[in-house]
């Protein structure tokens, strides 16, 4: 049983985020990794809602299943997750602001573990936004994977 609990955040936990959630735990899923995966936004004001239709649509389109309700990043869960992987920089520098002195998760920009790149807020665009951000979810979940899931697998042999 691994103990890896991932969190994905963005800014509104509508768009971005949850389908890097749905993302990382249908790939994680896929290559034999246990691990619990969350995602959460650093604002509340969509708390409470389902992910973007698009963001839905798109899940569908690459047969991920997605469910999930929007809310705010909370000082808990700096404890309760091992990772908490930012989707751009600004996420990642309101998470710096609100971390706790006691925080034990890893806190870094997702990007960081393949090429360094924000995945950049879909919302104001078309559809075509959204796939973009799948590929990239995509890519980086096998990224962190590579890199996580191989180095905790290593600690067993
Ligand atoms: C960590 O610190 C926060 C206050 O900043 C506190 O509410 C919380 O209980 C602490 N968590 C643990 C696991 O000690």
């Amino acid at each position: 049983m691994s103990d890896l609990k991932v969190l994905i955040v963005c800014l509104g936990n509508i768009c971005r985020s949850p389908m890097g959630e749905a993302v990382l735990r249908d790939v994680a899923k896929k290559r034999g990794v246990d691990m619990f995966v969350d995602s959460c936004g650093t604002a509340a004001y969509h708390a409470g809602e389902e992910p973007d239709g698009r963001t839905i649509s798109t899940c569908a389109q690459h047969n991920i299943p997605i469910e999930h309700s929007a809310r705010q990043i909370q000082t808990s869960d700096f404890t309760q997750f091992t990772h908490i992987l930012a989707a751009d920089d600004s996420n990642l520098r309101n998470l710096e602001r609100v971390k706790p002195k006691n925080a034990t998760a890893e806190v870094c920009l997702w990007g960081s573990y393949l090429d360094n790149k924000p995945i950049a807020d879909p919302y104001y665009g078309g559809i075509n936004g959204f796939e973009r951000v799948y590929q990239q979810c995509l890519s980086l979940s096998n990224a962190f994977l590579d890199q996580v899931a191989n180095d905790r697998h290593s600690q067993y042999l």
